[in-house]
């Protein structure tokens, strides 16, 4: 089985379960070094057999595979492995040389850097959409011409930005664009290193990201949120916590305290999942 890990944003605790049971029961494990915290390992035997993918193709990554055709192998990547992770030329290779594998998702560093925060990024009547999405440099010819981050600007919802704080300069004139739904004053969090003994948060605007990156001197690992939920408070209070508002866990208060069900039809606010509308 080759297992696709999340290894989370770098916090040994961040961690999932199960991606410590797969790197405990690893024979073989190629995990992304330039990226993923080295305290991750420690949970490999002594006798697994590391590779550290930093400076491997493709090529030599599936060849680590193809050489060991019984073995637990785990590939061991950054935050969620779904995510910017190229584990798709991964799986694309599993399929066509009939291996079996599995994914084991990971914290991802937008919801860390939320979370590091104290944020929410979908605050009702404020934004309750989240755009994951990167600048267009470096391997920009991966990015689809439609996905540009102007074009994702004029929804004004909440934005996470990854592998894109080398280009800040030109990652604020895109937020900023003709027809933007953000402004020069809409909140910001940089968010560097989130969750590892260096990490750093630091709160600012549109207008003021450049200057607060270049004065921070970061360069890579930091994931940029934007929109008008940074700034936290003052949102519309989410309906699923309501009085007013019943869900099938609960009953609301002008039906005298009679709880609908599911089974009431669609006329009733039932919610059969107990999570929607908010
Ligand atoms: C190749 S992508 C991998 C993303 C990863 N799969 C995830 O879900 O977070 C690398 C980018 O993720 C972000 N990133 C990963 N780990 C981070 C961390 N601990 N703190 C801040 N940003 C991080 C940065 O934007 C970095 O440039």
């Amino acid at each position: 089985m080759i297992s696709f890990v999340g290894a989370g944003p770098g916090a040994a605790d961040l961690l999932t379960v199960r991606a410590v049971d797969r790197l405990r029961n690893a024979d073989v494990v190629v995990w992304a070094g330039s990226l993923v915290a080295p305290e991750a390992l420690e949970h490999c035997r002594d006798d697994a057999v590391i590779h550290d993918s930093r400076a491997m193709t493709l090529e030599e990554v599936c060849d680590v595979f193809a050489a060991h055709p019984n073995a637990a192998i785990v590939r061991l990547h950054s935050g969620d492995p779904t995510i910017f992770g190229a584990i798709g030329e991964q799986i694309a290779w599993c399929v066509a040389h009939d291996r079996a594998f599995e994914v084991v998702p990971g914290v991802s560093s937008f919801t860390a850097a939320a979370a590091a925060a104290g944020c929410e990024l979908t605050l009702p009547g404020v934004a309750q959409s989240v755009i994951l999405t990167r600048l267009a440099v470096g391997t920009a010819a991966s990015v689809p011409e439609r996905e540009t981050v102007r074009a994702f600007a004029a929804a004004g919802a909440t934005m996470a930005l990854f592998l894109s704080v080398r280009h800040v300069e030109l990652l604020v004139d895109e937020l900023l664009a003709d027809g933007s739904g953000y402004e020069p004053a809409t909140p910001v969090l940089v968010a560097s290193r989130v969750s590892r003994a260096d990490e750093q948060l630091l709160t600012t605007s549109i207008g003021e990201l450049a200057a607060t990156v270049t004065r921070a001197g970061l360069t890579d690992t930091t994931m940029i949120l934007v929109g008008p939920a940074l700034a936290a408070a003052g949102g519309r209070r989410s309906h699923v916590y309501d009085p007013a508002y019943g869900t099938r866990f609960r009953p609301d208060a002008s039906r005298g305290g009679e709880a609908p069900t599911v089974s009431t039809g669609p006329t009733v606010s039932a919610d059969p999942v107990g999570e929607g509308p908010r």
